[in-house]
């Protein structure tokens, strides 16, 4: 089956989420210019288990629905058959949202080819909802995990995929950071890897291979880079500095000596620190040896302090 074909029929679970609105904004804006320039009927099956959140989904595909026209009015004035900006805008609204099916059962997704994961970052959900999805779909359905730091291999195994789930990592936000992780399990489907490459491109991002291991790459640096942070932060407090002078400088010293947007500390609240720790629970036990695990963010966790 071809990626256009696949294109036909596509889920993304969590699609109510942080990740998973962006992911389905990028697979909406790619399956509509496909029904624009080729025909056919694509359905993107918009899954969450929260109605709500799948309310706000259709609002945040509309307005960047019709941003999207706007900037690209060049390319798509032959294809909506008006250059009057703001009626293409409406037109590409208009048959964006006739691409999506905003579901709030596993069930309804079972014709989708290609299923994206952007739930929580959970284990035992994410393999039973794989599970699940084993008996519901077509036995050539592909399967896309967002997870953070879950080695794709435990998945694939605990959920019998047999090397139909690659991890296909987003960065926050999906429409706007250019770069996707991926994770091939030592066991994968020889179609997936040529796919995801495809796939990558047809979404307009950078491929970045990584090794099956828990945390990835991204957030094997950004855990072991806060734990230093807080570690450093600690020692000032012992030279006499306060805590929130600590925290301050250690931020600034990671912005301006790593020249980033935002300091370690600013990363953390922007993540969450409820998010922080359970990846470093996830990562933990894959890596005995070095105690990936902070007294402070378990303690600040405990007291509802998110950020
Ligand atoms: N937030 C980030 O910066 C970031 C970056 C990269 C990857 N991720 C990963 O992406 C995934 C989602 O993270 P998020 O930050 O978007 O979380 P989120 O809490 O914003 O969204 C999760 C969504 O999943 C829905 N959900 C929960 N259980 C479900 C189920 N059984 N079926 C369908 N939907 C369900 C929730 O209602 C929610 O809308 C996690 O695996 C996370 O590790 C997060």
């Amino acid at each position: 089956m071809t990626l256009d074909e696949r294109l036909q029929n596509v889920a993304v679970l969590g699609a109510g989420g942080k990740m998973g609105s962006g992911i389905t904004l990028l697979l909406a804006r790619e399956m509509t210019l496909l029904k624009l320039r080729a025909g056919g009927s694509p359905r993107l099956f918009a899954m969450d288990v929260r109605p709500e959140a799948l309310d706000g989904l259709r609002q945040y595909l509309s307005g960047q629905a019709r941003k999207f026209a706007q900037k690209n009015s060049e390319t798509l004035k032959d294809l909506l058959g008006t250059d009057d900006v703001d009626q293409l805008a409406a037109r590409f609204e208009q048959e964006l949202l006739s691409v999506l099916e905003p579901v709030t059962s596993l069930e309804a997704v079972s014709p989708a080819r290609m299923v994206f994961e952007a739930i929580l970052e959970n284990v035992d959900l994410k393999v039973k909802v794989f599970s699940q999805l084993r008996d519901l779909c077509s036995e050539d359905t592909f399967f896309f995990s967002n997870t953070s730091s879950i080695p794709i291999g435990l998945l694939n195994e605990r959920a019998g995929l047999g090397g139909r789930l690659v991890g296909f990592h987003f960065y926050n936000p999906p429409a706007v950071q250019k770069l996707v992780e991926l994770i091939l399990p030592a066991q994968v489907h020889p179609e997936l890897p040529e796919l995801c490459q495809a796939l990558a491109r047809r979404l307009g991002k950078i491929v970045i291979p990584s090794n099956d291991v828990a945390g990835f790459i991204g957030n094997g640096h950004f855990m072991r880079d806060g734990l230093h942070a807080i570690q450093e932060a600690e020692r000032l407090q012992k030279e006499g500095f306060s805590f929130q002078q600590s925290i301050y400088m250690m931020n600034r010293v990671a912005q301006d000596f790593l020249i980033r947007p935002m300091g370690i500390f600013q990363l953390m609240d922007y993540v969450g620190l409820d998010v922080f720790q359970s990846i470093l629970a996830i990562m933990n036990p894959h890596f005995p040896e070095e105690n990936l695990h902070s007294e402070l963010i378990d303690g600040l966790v405990s007291r509802g302090v998110k950020g």
